[in-house]
């Protein structure tokens, strides 16, 4: 078997990277690695405030989380300690939660290891904000997916909306701004594009249009 091919979109919140990473996976039939799902299921776990707890306590925690992965394109299902990741870390609240946390170094150290690990076994379509920077910086195609902060929230909003889930335009705005924020400016694997990343605005694009960008920068 040959070396593993592995795939990475990077970006901010919102911006529909896992929708694009899921449907890449599914065209190149591989599975797909939802790294903010990981980052979140540890915020989970940990729960509020966890981000202010001693380096050994979290480690604690860490060393008894395993993470597998199985299935292909939108059948990738990631698991913690042989449990699928349920739909509880979907919140913006514990999407926060995951960006405090993923400030830390104990933490990112932890998932870096984690992540690699998987690209050793499988191909991968990996989406998150350092996967082309820090995580699999020889990755052989590279994109950084953006969009203005308005789409962004307008996406979101949409999203909510279509479930009959209540949505404030401003507020989710301003959550997505202040995780942005957060994340841009840490210290450890900021997001940002890596030098050999092809940059997608989608601000105004569709779907169809993003997706024939990255189908055509994998061929
Ligand atoms: O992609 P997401 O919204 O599910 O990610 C949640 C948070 O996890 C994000 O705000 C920052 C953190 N994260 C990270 O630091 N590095 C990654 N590769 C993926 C996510």
């Amino acid at each position: 078997m040959g070396k593993p091919l592995i795939v990475t979109i990077d970006g901010p919140a919102g911006v529909g990277k896992s929708t694009m990473a899921k449907q890449l996976a599914g065209h190149l039939s591989i599975p797909y690695l939802d790294t903010g799902a990981m980052f979140r299921s540890i915020a989970w776990k940990l729960g509020d405030g966890a981000w202010d707890w001693d380096k050994d306590r979290i480690q604690m925690t860490l060393d008894g989380m395993n993470f597998g992965l199985s299935g292909i394109g939108e059948d990738s299902v990631l698991t913690l300690n042989n449990t699928p990741v349920g739909s509880e870390i979907r919140t913006e609240q514990v999407g926060m939660w995951a960006s405090n946390i993923a400030t830390l170094p104990v933490i990112r150290t932890f998932l870096k290891t984690a992540q690699q690990n998987l690209g050793e076994k499988f191909s991968l379509v990996a989406e998150g904000r350092d996967m082309g920077t820090v995580i699999f910086p020889g990755a052989p195609h590279k994109f950084f997916l953006d969009a203005s902060v308005e789409e962004r929230a307008n996406r979101r909003f949409k999203q909510l909306s279509s479930m009959n889930k209540p949505a404030d335009f401003d507020e989710l705005k301003d959550q997505i701004s202040k995780r942005d924020h957060q994340d841009r400016n840490r210290v450890v694997a900021p997001l940002k594009a890596a030098d050999d990343a092809i940059t997608i605005d989608s601000t105004e694009m569709n779907k169809e249009q993003v997706f024939t960008v990255l189908k055509d920068g994998v061929a």
